[in-house]
């Protein structure tokens, strides 16, 4: 069935979506980030949006212009993103696409680290992020009633995101074969496998803005089903 986006079809829902990476400070001038651009999060929020969904995107910093008619709140750290999802509750989707960083620095410097003189490295202590995807799964009353999320795999795709769709607590994984030899990050096209309580189903090479209608088409299909 093709998504008919002047029917409006999710009028009336709620969705929120994560979207590129997040950066986690060292200290004031420096931080850790990954090389997520955003595009798939962006997108997806744009196309829940023209189906007629009321958006909240939470996003790190991208190159990625707001889609138009979404609600973005701009974050940098996991925490942030955490929070920003949080203030954004109650939906009925959440979809979450940010690719989070897993781990801060433990402590971050008040001043910027310096050389002093004697050759010394600093080394870096981490601490682990707070699971946005978990513990919105894991939410009781404020769940919403379809919580998705991403899988970025390089081996065994399926198999690790089905484990993962069991550990995370959600309905849907969208599991991103992102082996360097598919040129997925950063890149234009995304190879997904959707996982859900009935199994997997393959897509086609598809691009980033293909990957979010199709998922938006089938998030009107579980809600007029
Ligand atoms: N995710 C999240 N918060 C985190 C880490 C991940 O919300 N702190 C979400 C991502 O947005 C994605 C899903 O969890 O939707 C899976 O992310 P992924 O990095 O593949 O899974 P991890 O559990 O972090 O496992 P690993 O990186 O070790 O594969
Ligand atoms: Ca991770």
């Amino acid at each position: 069935a093709r998504l008919d986006p002047a029917a409006r079809p999710l009028a009336g829902k709620r969705a929120i979506v994560t979207s590129g990476p997040t950066h986690e400070p060292i200290d004031p001038v420096r931080y850790i980030a990954n090389r997520s651009s955003g595009k798939q999060g962006h997108a997806i929020a744009a196309a829940l949006a023209a189906a007629g969904a009321e958006v909240t995107l939470v996003t790190g910093p991208t190159r990625e212009p707001d889609p138009a008619g979404v609600t973005v709140k701009h974050i940098e750290t996991a925490r942030e993103m955490l929070a920003g999802v949080e203030a954004a509750l109650p939906a009925d989707i959440a979809v979450f696409a940010a690719a989070v960083a897993d781990w801060r620095v433990a402590e971050e410097a008040g001043q910027k680290l310096k050389k002093d003189g004697s050759g010394q490295i600093p080394s870096l202590s981490m601490t682990e992020n707070p699971d946005i995807l978990k513990t919105v799964s894991g939410l009781g009353g404020t769940r919403p009633s379809l919580v998705v999320g991403f899988a970025a795999e390089t081996e065994m795709v399926v198999a690790h995101a089905t484990e993962k769709r069991a550990r995370k607590g959600c309905d849907w994984i969208l599991a991103n074969d992102v082996s360097p030899a598919t040129g997925t990050f950063g890149g234009e096209a995304n190879t997904i496998h959707l996982i859900t309580g009935a199994g997997s189903e393959d897509w086609p090479k598809l691009t980033k803005k293909e990957v979010a209608e199709k998922l938006a088409t089938r998030i009107v299909e579980h809600f007029s089903a």
